[in-house]
């Protein structure tokens, strides 16, 4: 059975039609890229496949459950743990009262994503909205963990982070993956993001156009698809 199951999804906001039909499926364990330039429908999908904006027509399976009429947070208790786009955090809670809220029992806890990210334990009695753009960014990622998710969500984790920081972001999602951990990444790092990823589905024009390893991602593609 496929972790992830993703079949002609098409999504509105409002009158006007953001996706066109995307497909694309992910194996337990398998890292995947969902890229495009911007404004193709990544956020979309994601926002889709977590009942966030629910599609119009299409399927979203996951473990073989149809997600269709589900409320996102009946998503999320089934295993997907998002980190959204411009990374939200409850600003008036401390980042161990932010990380506390989101246990789930399993491998994940407060010690282990502490270990994750030190700078986390040493502020863990600051308010989360005193913290610098990439330590939320870190605490994001913490507390999605600390819902010790099947399928670990990531949209745009190292927009506008200091180099250092995304060094550290992208070593934690080398690490999950050596663990095998399952992960969607959205990611405008190309260099960074082809090193950890298994495969890859390009988004145009909310429609996805082209599925594959990142090897045979030529430089015509990347030309016509990715702009780069
Ligand atoms: N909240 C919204 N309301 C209306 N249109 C939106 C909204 N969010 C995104 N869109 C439109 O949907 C399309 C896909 O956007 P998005 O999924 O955010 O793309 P990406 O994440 O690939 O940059 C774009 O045309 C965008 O303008
Ligand atoms: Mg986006």
């Amino acid at each position: 059975m496929m972790l992830l199951e993703i079949a002609g999804l098409e999504t509105f906001y409002g009158r006007s039609q953001a996706l066109f039909g995307v497909d694309f499926a992910m194996d337990e364990g398998e890292v995947v890229a969902l890229m495009g330039r911007n404004g193709m429908g990544k956020t979309t999908t994601i926002r889709s496949l977590c009942r966030l904006t629910p599609c119009r027509s299409g399927a979203v399976r996951f473990r073989g459950k149809n997600l269709e009429g589900l409320k996102p947070h009946r998503v999320a208790r089934l295993g997907i743990g998002l980190v959204p786009e411009g990374r939200r955090c409850f600003g008036n809670l401390s980042v161990m009262e932010n990380l506390l809220v989101a246990a789930t029992p399993g491998p994940w806890t407060l010690d282990r994503v502490n270990r994750l990210f030190p700078r986390l334990a040493e502020r863990r009695n600051q308010m989360s909205n005193t913290l610098s753009g990439g330590e939320q960014q870190m605490l994001a990622v913490g507390r999605a963990l600390m819902t010790n998710p099947a399928l670990l969500i990531l949209d745009e984790a190292t927009e506008g982070l200091a180099p250092v920081i995304r060094q550290e972001i992208w070593a934690a999602i080398s690490m999950l993956k050596t663990e095998g951990q399952s992960i969607l990444i959205v990611d405008k790092t190309l260099k960074e993001l082809l090193k950890v990823v298994d495969r890859c589905t390009i988004l145009e024009r909310g429609k996805s156009v082209w599925t594959g390893e990142p090897s045979a991602l030529s430089d015509d593609i990347r030309d016509r698809y990715l702009g780069v």
